[in-house]
């Protein structure tokens, strides 16, 4: 399934600049929430009255806006469907997953953990899934949001992918070299370039041989430099196919697929990149071990 060839997609232009501040300020008013929105929440938490939904998701929307830093995807609610079941290598992951419940999933940068939620009801055991992410409230929220603190048991841990001692000491660091596959849905382009090499080496360390790694992130062509970082340390860097590709195989990936998204449903999904500036595009990428 995976493989699809690279295609090409009209660029998205405007003025903004190379680099720049994060261009969005959280509204203080969230957006509406259509019933649509809410189908995965309710198909997950079996909670069928949408309004009464609704007003959770709202409440817990605040109480996010007021501790945490507020990705672009929060601010749209596109925490509340899942990315994972969208990537082109999921239908084959989440068999070879069902067929051998020893193969184990990472889900890096995890945030609520939606795509978690979306592999437990696709019936995927919750213990060949470990999430992680470098901040634990967002998860902490999605156990709030997703109404199950009672019943989920999940591997988690805490810190920053991309710190060498988190992957050779941390908690995870047992995994290392045993993880079929790896996700990471919107996750690279809010790295500065050294952290996008870090945590392309690292994810490569914890995968068993064969393992694969999957995501998707906003690209920009050409590649380069954009908004600050969430911690204000550095520009995000923003990747094109070729650039990434390069990373992967620098790390000692053995077979990689890069594809533009051209199918609105990951990248209506992902960041508004429309509004982004410059020639963003979107990237989804497998990269083979
Ligand atoms: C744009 S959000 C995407 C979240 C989620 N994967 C999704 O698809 O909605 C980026 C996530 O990456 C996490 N993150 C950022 N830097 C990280 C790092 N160095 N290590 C692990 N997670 C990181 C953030 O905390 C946040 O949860």
């Amino acid at each position: 399934m995976y493989g699809a060839a690279a295609m090409a997609t009209p660029a998205l232009l405007d003025d903004a600049t190379e680099s720049q501040p994060y261009p969005y300020a959280t509204p203080e008013q969230p957006k509406e929430l259509s019933d649509r929105d809410l189908h995965f929440l309710s198909l997950y938490t079996g909670e069928r009255d949408l309004d009464k939904l609704r007003a959770h998701v709202f409440a817990i929307w605040r109480s996010v806006k007021d501790t945490l830093w507020v990705y672009r995807c929060i601010q749209e609610f596109m925490f509340l469907q899942p990315r994972i079941n969208m990537h082109p290598f999921y239908p084959q992951a989440k068999a070879d997953m069902l067929a051998d419940n020893s193969k184990r999933i990472l889900d890096i940068g995890c945030c609520f953990g939606q795509d978690t939620r979306c592999l437990m009801l696709d019936g995927i055991p919750q213990s060949s899934i470990s999430a992680t992410d470098i901040t634990q409230q967002y998860w902490d929220f999605g156990k709030q949001l997703f109404m199950d603190a009672d019943k989920l048991h999940v591997e988690t841990a805490w810190g920053s992918f991309t710190e060498p001692e988190y992957i050779q000491s941390g908690p995870l660091s047992p995994l290392k070299g045993k993880c079929a596959f790896a996700w990471a849905g919107a996750v690279l382009h809010v790295l500065t370039a050294d952290d996008v090499s870090a945590f392309i080496a690292h994810v490569h360390a914890m995968l068993g041989p064969s393992g694969v790694f999957f995501g998707t992130c906003v690209g920009q062509d050409p590649p380069g430099e954009w908004a600050d970082t969430p911690t204000g340390k550095g520009k995000r860097y923003l990747h094109r196919e070729d650039t990434l590709e390069a990373l992967f195989k620098q790390a000692g990936y053995s077979k990689v697929s890069i594809s533009r998204d051209t199918d609105l449903g990951i990248l209506e999904r992902q960041e508004e990149i429309s509004t982004f500036g410059k020639h963003k595009i979107i990237l989804i990428f497998a990269a083979t071990k």
